[in-house]
């Protein structure tokens, strides 16, 4: 069982880790990255996870690396995490935005439809679970989520059999919901993906609040990146490269509509980063072909100027049901 990182070398490339400088990786994971940057100069590496087991493992590496400090915690609040220890500003920041394979190879933490185990999905094995929410929450707001986070067509109906299903039987595990979701469209129909792919994804990104995570972190990463240093971040799923994108061109002073060679520049404050390359880095034929979960993966890299942080908030686009409503159900 092992995560392999993807797009690494394009990253530690876009990331250009120097002697003497820090750097944070706030989804370390595995350490993928995390080890590369420390191999790639005399640096220092902030890891932050906010999964228990991502941190037990960093603190394993960090026993024979004092380069390495393991922060358990969400990149959201990397700020609060990094002044809490007396650091106030870093070269680069890294984000690898998702799951990591030990998450979803480890039946036990419930994020696969594949395999058995407790309806969970939290990566940070505290709050509602994805038991609260099918079980919990109405049919409105579960279409909301699904449509909204999953882009399932099918939303309603699948939310109206996980209603009618909890009338007789909770949900416990994550077989028992995704035969359900399988029953709700009518079977596998000839589709390469399993039917519950979509859902699962919407429930998984809702109860870790994933989206607002990924605006707050990036704002975070805003303000505690020095003038010249460097924002890399990978997604894998649109709605995830769409806000990345969407910041990195505001932040820059350039909005969708201008062209190429000529961006449109909008009144605002001055830009706090720098747009060095308009265009998603994706990976290469090699890596997809060795590493099918690489194919949706996109990289962006922003530089930071020597402006100050925007106030602005980080909008996710997305108006989901409040997660603390059913954190207070509880
Ligand atoms: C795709 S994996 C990262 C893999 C890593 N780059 C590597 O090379 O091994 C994503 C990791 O980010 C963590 N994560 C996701 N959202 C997070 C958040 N908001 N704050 C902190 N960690 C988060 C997950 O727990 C998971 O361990």
């Amino acid at each position: 069982m092992s995560h392999v990182p993807v797009l690494l070398e394009e990253v530690i490339q876009a990331l250009q880790p120097q002697d003497g400088e820090a750097y944070v990786d706030g989804t370390f994971g595995g350490g993928g990255y995390a080890l590369r940057v420390l191999e790639a100069a005399d640096c220092h590496l902030y890891g932050i996870d906010r999964d228990f087991d991502a941190i037990s493992r960093a603190n394993e590496l960090a026993e024979h690396q004092p380069r390495l400090t393991p922060l358990l915690g969400r990149f959201g609040d990397m700020d609060a995490l990094l002044l809490n220890i007396g650091v106030n500003e870093v070269q680069g920041v890294m984000l690898d935005i998702g799951v990591s394979s030990f998450q979803i190879d480890e039946g036990e933490r419930g994020f696969s439809f594949m395999r058995d185990g407790p309806l969970d999905m939290r990566m940070g094995q505290a709050g509602p679970s994805a038991k609260d929410v099918v079980n919990l929450m109405s049919a409105a707001d579960l279409t909301s989520i699904i449509r909204q986070l999953g882009e399932e067509r099918q939303a309603k109906r699948i939310a109206a059999f996980i209603v009618e299903r909890r009338k007789t039987e909770t949900f416990e595990t994550t077989l028992d919901l995704a035969q359900c979701i399988e029953d709700a469209v009518g079977g596998r129909r000839g589709k390469k993906t399993h039917p519950a792919t979509l859902t699962f994804q919407a429930i998984r990104m809702y109860v870790n609040d994933e989206l607002g995570e990924l605006a707050r972190g990036l704002a975070a990463a805003e303000r505690m990146l020095t003038p010249g240093g460097r924002l890399v971040v990978v997604t894998f799923h649109s709605l995830e490269d769409r806000l990345v994108k969407q910041f990195m061109r505001e932040r820059a002073g350039a909005t969708a509509g201008g062209s190429r060679y000529m961006p449109e520049v909008k009144k605002g404050p001055a830009p706090s980063f720098d747009l060095s390359r308009r265009k998603a880095i994706e990976p290469g034929p090699q890596e997809t072909a060795t590493n099918p979960r690489a194919r949706s993966a996109r990289l962006r890299v922003v530089e930071r100027t020597d402006a100050p942080a925007w106030q602005t908030p980080v909008e996710t686009g997305k108006a989901l049901p409040p997660l603390k409503a059913l954190e207070a159900a509880l």
